[in-house]
């Protein structure tokens, strides 16, 4: 697929969307924005991408935030619009793929690119990456759904403290507030993200897709439920005849 703001490749079954304007570090203007919807899209359609990586152009940033020139001509309407758009077509699309995407974070990661490598299903950052919420220095607040996935990331009091300072945390504080998994250098970043993916690959899609399902219903009225539902729906699919056959035989799974 050809996108004015994106690189976007599959190998192996794994699909790299690269956010690519280096040169703005990145930022979220209108165009990354519908490439990122349409490119999403592709990934739940195209039955040969299994998992998925995001990841930022170039050796500075990931994402250093929505493209704030786009900003001051802006209206309540067209705020709420703004933030109504991208949750909706891409930070949610993400979020709910049932397919894993994992964030690999290359350097800055502020709002929107902070709420971006949150919408995944996991992180992993660089050395050199920092992340952090600063909308408040703007006269601004998260709109792409960082209040809420911050919170559920890290806590209530972290998050809190996160938004209303607009201090960067670099990385090893991003892993020991269980913002991000793994800490690599920046030359591994990939290479380490992949390793991970190969693993996840191997396993059944069904049960990834249900797995990302019941998580994103923890801590809501419907978590307990959902569970037992998505739980029930494995049994008398392939993969779970496949599953369990291939243990009851002493073999590999083989999952389609
Ligand atoms: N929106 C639009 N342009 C942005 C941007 C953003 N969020 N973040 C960076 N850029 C642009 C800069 O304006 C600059 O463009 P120019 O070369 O045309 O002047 C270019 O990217 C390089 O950024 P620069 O600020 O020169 O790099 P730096 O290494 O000195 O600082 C940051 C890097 C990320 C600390 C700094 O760019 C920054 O604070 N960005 C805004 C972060 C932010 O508030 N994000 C939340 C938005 S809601």
């Amino acid at each position: 697929m050809e996108f004015n703001t994106l690189l976007f490749s599959v190998e192996n079954g794994i699909a790299t969307i690269t956010i690519n304007r280096p040169d703005k570090m990145n930022a979220l203007n209108k165009d990354v924005i519908t490439d990122l919807s349409n490119a999403f899209d592709e990934v739940y359609n195209n039955a040969a991408i299994k998992s998925v990586i995001l990841t930022g152009a170039g050796q500075k940033a990931f994402v250093a935030g929505a493209d704030i020139t786009e900003f001051i001509e802006l209206d309540a309407t067209d705020g709420a619009n703004l933030a109504r758009i991208g949750q909706e077509n891409v930070f949610n699309k993400i979020e709910n793929c049932p397919k894993p995407v994992v964030a690999a974070v290359n350097g800055f990661a502020l709002g929107g690119g902070c709420e971006l490598a949150m919408s995944c299903h996991f992180r992993l950052a660089s050395e050199n990456a920092k992340f952090g919420q600063p909308e408040v220095n703007l006269g601004l607040i998260p709109g792409y759904g960082g209040t809420q996935r911050l919170t559920q990331l890290v806590g209530k009091g972290k998050a809190m403290e996160l938004c209303m300072t607009a201090h960067m945390a670099d990385a090893n504080e991003a892993l020991a507030i269980g913002l991000v998994n793994h800490v690599t250098t920046l030359e591994s970043l990939l290479e380490r993200t992949i390793n991970i993916l190969n693993v996840i690959n191997t396993k059944s899609p069904m049960a990834l897709g249900k797995v990302i399902a019941c998580v994103n219903k923890a801590g809501t009225t419907e978590g307990y439920e959902t569970e037992i539902t998505q739980f029930g729906e494995c049994f008398g699919t392939s993969d779970m005849k496949e599953g369990v056959g291939a243990f009851l035989e002493k073999r590999k799974p083989v999952f389609a």
